[in-house]
């Protein structure tokens, strides 16, 4: 037993990587878990009895705006409000200014995530100069510099042999390719092409603009054995297409708690604030998608969390930017909507959260050895109070941005602690370790 041991007491453990579901002890030692089990005893202690303790949530796709958007958020505002969703390691995307498409810019954003960020968080880098989907970018030196993965998110690849070649070139430099699926021949409107759409008259973009690319997107992934994950998932077919090419490719795919929670119906609103890309879609779409996350056919939840500025958002739908904060409200809006409602088990919310991104992360990370909560594994975890109940306010979110689409919602089940390396990055109860012995 080390001086610097600390033991989280009695919580209930859930982790279905581990096996674990059940109230027990867990032991934390220079950074890793170093034991499970009943009765463990240490010098200093964290009562969390009557609390669940999971592994850390990963989210594969957020957008902290740095460089370039520094007032919409920060490496630290984006990694805090990371942190107070219960995540403890982020994908951050390459939409930025100037995109993230050159070595020396990922060598810097890496050398600041090192200082800022309160979370692991790891760099995609563009797969086009620009993101113009033109000309590719110099994968090699990019993955030199410390990305980790690359994706023009923000924008679909419109040439089938561009994105091909671009498949290739990832493949050859060891980057799995996370791919935002839309053909903007179609997707020319700014909500779901469809009821509510026409009944507030704004132009709508058809569920066909996600599904032409998603499908063109998986036989190249199949021919070229590249490692492609398709995110954010918002239809019925397209989760159906990837169910259908998974088996023959190196392909995972995720969606979104707001296409899992939320409809096109929120259009009627007329508020800028409920634009985002994938848009919102029907309900048939909604329970679509979340069939297939249940099922396994999609792999897991990613929040493409997404701040604006008020000045963006306060805005006719038609001229608000597409995006929507997500860290924060990711597990509470599933826990609330899909875990009560009985659709989704909570042991299946916990593998898609954190079990199975996790896996993702570091097998395109090369990492080796034990993850979740098991002896060996690094001490990332979350603490949730499954029984607490918050309103989602802009004034009490972390991140420096507001534009949450379930302000003023209340939701059930709240993060109250989140441990990164053994280091608690958030504390939403005053816990420091050790003071509730
Ligand atoms: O709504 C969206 N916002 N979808 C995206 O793909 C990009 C994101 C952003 O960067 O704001």
């Amino acid at each position: 037993m080390g001086a610097q041991d600390l033991i989280i007491r009695g919580a209930h453990v859930l982790d279905p990587g581990s096996n674990l579901d059940g109230i027990t002890d867990v032991r934390l030692s220079a950074g890793r878990i170093t034991e499970v089990g009943e009765g463990l005893r240490g010098v200093r202690a964290l009562d969390a009895s009557g609390l669940h303790l999971f592994p850390g949530f990963v989210d594969v796709h957020a957008h902290w705006r740095t460089p370039g958007r520094e007032d919409e958020e920060t490496i630290e505002t984006g990694s805090a409000a990371a942190a107070a969703g219960g995540f403890t390691s982020v994908v951050m995307m390459p939409n930025t200014d100037p995109v993230i498409d050159k070595p020396v810019v990922v060598s810097g954003l890496v050398r600041r995530i090192e200082r800022e960020s309160r979370v692991r968080a790891y760099v995609s880098a563009a797969l086009h100069e620009g993101l113009e989907g033109k000309r590719l970018t110099e994968m090699r030196l990019l993955k030199e510099a410390g990305a980790f993965c690359v994706s023009d998110d923000g924008l679909g690849t419109q040439s089938a042999g561009v994105l091909r070649n671009g498949m290739l070139y990832a493949k050859s430099a060891g980057l799995p390719v996370i791919l935002h699926c839309e053909d903007h021949t179609l997707a020319t409107g700014v909500v779901h092409d469809g009821v509510a759409a026409a009944l507030a008259g704004l132009p709508g973009s058809p569920g066909s603009a996600e599904d032409v690319a998603t499908a063109m997107a998986l036989v190249l992934a199949a021919e070229t054995s590249a490692k492609v994950h398709v995110t954010h998932v918002s239809t019925a077919l397209s989760a159906a297409l990837v169910g259908f090419f998974k088996v023959r490719g190196d392909i995972t795919a995720d969606t979104t708690p707001h296409h899992l929670t939320l409809t096109e119906e929120l259009v009627s609103t007329l508020e800028g604030l409920y634009r985002v890309n994938p848009p919102l879609r029907p309900d048939e779409d909604r329970i679509g998608v979340g069939d297939a996350l249940a099922s396994g056919i999609l792999d897991f939840v990613a929040t493409d969390h997404a701040p604006h500025a008020a000045s963006e958002k306060e805005l006719p739908l038609e001229e608000a930017a597409p995006g929507f904060l997500g860290h924060e409200t990711a597990f509470s809006a599933l826990y609330t909507d899909l875990v009560q409602s009985g659709k989704l088990s909570l042991s299946r919310l916990i593998e898609t959260m954190a079990s199975a991104p996790g896996r993702w992360v570091r097998e395109a990370s090369g990492a080796s050895g034990a993850c979740g909560i098991c002896p060996g594994a690094p001490a990332d975890l979350a603490l949730v109070d499954l029984s607490g109940e918050w309103t989602v306010r802009a004034d009490a979110l972390v991140s420096r941005s507001s534009n949450s689409p379930y302000l003023g919602r209340r939701l059930k089940g709240r993060v109250v602690g989140t441990v990164v390396g053994g280091e608690m990055v958030y504390d939403g109860i005053g816990a420091k370790f050790g003071a509730r012995a």
